[in-house]
């Protein structure tokens, strides 16, 4: 009998992902023989750790915070979406190569559009936040065609800097929280801010938010994010948190690891049975 195919996720800290569970469930379903493991790996130690286990026979891996950047340093070739954000979420390694690639924007936009059925043509979107995280979703949500994009940040000159990286056909704006546009009826607002993680509440737009309005937040929890509350208690359409982000990007991942698309929306059910 062979030995699994080894796959795994680096972050730090780690101890709290989810993706071993999705990805146990997708092998399930779709028969495939291989193995997820939780790797933690220090700030710093990233290339090391994945040279160690590619020389074990790995085949791939997820990264996360705070290796994302490093990883796309470290890859022999990026995937066009990979180079556009400038962060790896999945390596692919074959032989001596390791691809790298980025999915976490196309399971946004999987997730709102085919879940949430939510048409992003036409739409008005507002995101909050500049960073790393931001930088991975914006060239999926402007392939959508949105009408426009207006990203608020604390530090203005983090937005400014993304809107020279990414305007072109779609117009991408930047402003202060408390300078979002009190005009425009927003279709959307992502929360991509890490504010939560650090326990802090930004002063988030509330003019922005409107019955029309869809609010969507990168993080999730069992219990509601503090935007997510934040989102439902100023009357939004209706307030996400990244559940479904978090198993459309794992799919994408397994997908290109193993060529084969498991099903979403089961394994997101059997998530959300285990978060309740
Ligand atoms: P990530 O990879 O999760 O995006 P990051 O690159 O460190 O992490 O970016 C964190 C984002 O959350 C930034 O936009 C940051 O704002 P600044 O650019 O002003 O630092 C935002 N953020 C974090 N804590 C925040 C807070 N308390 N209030 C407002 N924004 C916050």
């Amino acid at each position: 009998m062979t030995a699994p195919d080894r796959y795994g996720v680096m972050g730090y800290p780690v101890a709290h992902s989810r993706s071993p569970v999705i990805h146990r469930l997708f092998a399930l379903q779709t028969e495939q023989d291989m193995q997820y493991d939780l790797i933690q790996v220090e700030p710093g130690g990233l290339d090391s750790a994945v040279r160690q286990f590619q020389r074990a026979g790995g085949k791939g891996l997820n990264i996360t915070t705070p290796h994302k950047g490093d990883a796309a340093l470290m890859a022999d070739e990026l995937s066009d979406r990979a180079r556009v954000a400038g962060a790896v979420n999945t390596l692919l390694i074959k032989d001596d190569e390791l691809f790298g690639d980025n999915t976490d924007g196309a399971g946004l936009v999987q997730d709102l559009t085919q879940n949430e059925e939510l048409e992003l043509q036409g739409a008005n979107i507002l995101i909050l936040g500049a960073g790393g995280a931001t930088r991975g979703i914006l060239g999926p949500l402007c392939a959508e065609k949105p009408t426009q994009i207006i990203i608020a940040n604390r530090t203005l000159p983090k937005a400014e800097a993304l809107v020279m990286h990414f305007s072109g056909e779609v117009p991408v704006k930047s402003c202060r929280f408390q300078n979002v546009p009190r005009d425009v009826e927003f279709d959307l607002i992502v929360n991509a801010t890490s504010a939560s993680l650090q326990g802090e509440t930004p002063p988030y737009p509330k003019t922005a938010v409107s019955d029309k309005t869809v609010c969507y937040d990168l993080s999730y929890g069992l219990a509601p994010t503090p935007f997510s509350s934040w989102a439902a208690r100023h009357g939004a359409a209706r307030s996400l948190m990244g559940w479904g982000m978090l198993v459309e990007q794992a799919a994408e991942s397994f997908e290109l690891w193993r060529g084969v698309r498991p099903d979403t929306e089961s394994v997101l059910g059997q998530l959300n049975l285990s978060a309740s």
